[in-house]
C-alpha cells in the first residue's frame, strides 16, 4: 500500500532533513512523530524515519502502535545500508516491513544531557580503537572522521531505494 504520510523522529536534524528529501520527492505531507499522533488518524499509512540509538529506532514503538507501517527508515552514523540485521533483532521488527538503513551525520554540539555524554564516552572508546587500526575500511575511515570532525552525510543519493521501494508500491 502507498504511503499516505511521512513521519519522523530526529535529534539534532539529520533525519528531518532525509523526511524533507523525501517529502519532495514524494509530494507527501511531512510531520514529526509529535505532531503526527495529533493530527494524522489512526492507522494511517505511513513511512517513519527515527534516529538510531543503541541499535533502538527512537518513536518506532510509538509509531507502530498508532500507524500503519509501510515502510521504516533508521538513521545512524555508518553507511547506508548497515546494520540491517541489528537493527531488525534489536527493534524486533516483524517479518515482511521494508527496512532501509541511512547514513545521518554526527554533531557533539548539538547533544545535550545523556546523548552529548554517551557519544563523547563513544568518541573515546570506538574513534581510538578505529584511529589506532592501521588497515581502515574506508567505511571505517569515514566512521572515524566522522566522530573526529563531525558532519552531515545526508543525500538524496542514499534516499534511492527508499524511493524505488515507494515507486513500486500500489496505490
Ligand atoms: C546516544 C547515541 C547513540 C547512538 N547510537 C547509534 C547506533 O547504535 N547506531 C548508529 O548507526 N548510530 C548511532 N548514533 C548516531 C545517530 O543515530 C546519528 O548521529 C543520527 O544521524 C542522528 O540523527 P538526528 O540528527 O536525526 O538526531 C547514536 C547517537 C547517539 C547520540
Amino acid at each position: 500500500m502507498k504511503p499516505s504520510a511521512i513521519v519522523y523522529t530526529s535529534n539534532t536534524g539529520f533525519t528531518t532533513q532525509y523526511a524533507s528529501l523525501l517529502g519532495g520527492e514524494t509530494g507527501l505531507p511531512v510531520y514529526s512523530l509529535e505532531d503526527a499522533l495529533k493530527s494524522l488518524p489512526q492507522s494511517s499509512p505511513i513511512v517513519y524515519l527515527g534516529w538510531l540509538t543503541a541499535g533502538k529506532v527512537q518513536g518506532y514503538d510509538k509509531a507502530v502502535t498508532k500507524f500503519n507501517l509501510q515502510a521504516l527508515c533508521a538513521v545512524g552514523m555508518a553507511k547506508s545500508g548497515f546494520q540491517m540485521e541489528d537493527v531488525k533483532k534489536s527493534n524486533n521488527l516483524p517479518q515482511g516491513l521494508p527496512l532501509f538503513t541511512l547514513q545521518g551525520g554526527f554533531d557533539l554540539k548539538k547533544l545535550r544531557g545523556i546523548y552529548r555524554l554517551m557519544m563523547l564516552v563513544m568518541s573515546k572508546t570506538v574513534a581510538k580503537k578505529l584511529a589506532a587500526k592501521p588497515d581502515r575500511t574506508p567505511d571505517e575511515e569515514d566512521m572515524l572522521d566522522l566522530f573526529q570532525n563531525g558532519g552531515n552525510r545526508v543525500s538524496l543519493e542514499n534516499l534511492r531505494p527508499v524511493l524505488a521501494w515507494y515507486e513500486g508500491e500500489r496505490v
